[in-house]
């Protein structure tokens, strides 16, 4: 029986920006499997090179050495990989085309789909994409995304997602900017979605509290080096490493009971 791929393979993945006295190692040599229906947490603190690896997943920034596998093949067709794989990102507003109102770019996402549903069906489905992040949709679609908060543009990412329906989502961070209060809304609505689609996740984080509740697998990052992997159990009961134990310690819902869970 043929063996099926891993979803993303890594082998001594490295990405390495500037040169000389500005050379940074971002990803310094990885090496990590995913399956499909994973739900993987990469956790590390700032600038451990979170977003850079995102980045890579999604094929927007190429490797310096090393590879990286997409289902058995180098990543090499982006726009096929745009359908596949689609990010929510910490940082939104770079993900809009500040010259099209948001009912225009939601409408643009059919444009990649491979076989898109009937041009009269499509408004109905934006605003039942919009309905479903808590959006109005009569209230922004006229809107230009400079025009909206980085709460509702995060807000605007995910119903990007419930439209083109992705095998696997890249959330990096993607409450960061939404308050306090609507965080677990747009956290919620979002791992819904993800769990009805049946997408793989990869999802990315400062807090290993949350990657607790919400992952299968999490990967450590410290210094562009994933330190440790392995399953939540593994990771939040047994670790490893000095900088894993200290994220433990330092989360502030810790405590005996969450230990034990
Ligand atoms: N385009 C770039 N050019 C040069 N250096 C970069 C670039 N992108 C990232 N870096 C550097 O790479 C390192 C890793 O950055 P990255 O954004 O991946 O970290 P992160 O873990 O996502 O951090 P945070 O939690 O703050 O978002 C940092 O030192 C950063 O300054
Ligand atoms: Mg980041």
């Amino acid at each position: 029986m043929p063996v099926e791929p891993f979803l993303f393979e890594a082998e001594a993945l490295t990405c390495i920006f500037g040169r000389g006295a500005k050379r940074v190692v971002a990803v310094d040599c990885v090496d990590f499997k995913i399956e499909q229906g994973e739900i993987v947490t990469i956790v590390g603190e700032s600038g451990s090179g979170k977003t850079t690896l995102a980045r890579m997943l999604l094929g927007l920034q190429r490797e310096s050495s090393g590879r990286l596998l997409f289902l058995g093949r180098p990543i090499t067709h982006r726009r096929t990989h745009f359908r596949a794989v689609q990010g929510v990102f910490q940082d939104p507003f770079g993900s809009f085309n500040q010259y099209y109102t948001v009912g225009n770019q939601l409408l643009d996402c059919y444009s990649i789909l491979e076989k898109p549903p009937p041009k009269e069906q499509r408004w109905g489905q934006v605003q039942q994409a919009l309905d479903r992040v808590k959006l109005n949709a009569l209230e922004v679609e006229n809107k230009f995304p400079f025009e909206l908060s980085g709460g509702q543009l995060q807000r605007l990412m995910v119903a990007r997602i419930c439209i083109i329906g992705p095998q696997v989502l890249i959330a990096d961070e993607p409450t960061s900017m939404v308050d306090a209060c609507s965080r677990a809304e747009v956290l919620t609505s979002l791992l819904d979605l993800t769990r009805q689609l049946g997408m793989t996740i990869v999802f990315i984080t400062h807090d290993l509290g949350l990657a607790d509740l919400v992952s299968d697998r999490i990967l450590v990052m410290y210094q562009g080096r994933i330190v440790e992997q392995g399953t939540t159990q593994q990771i939040v009961r047994a670790p490893n490493h000095a900088y894993t134990k200290k994220l433990i310690s330092a989360v502030p819902t810790m405590d005996g009971n969450w230990l034990d869970r």
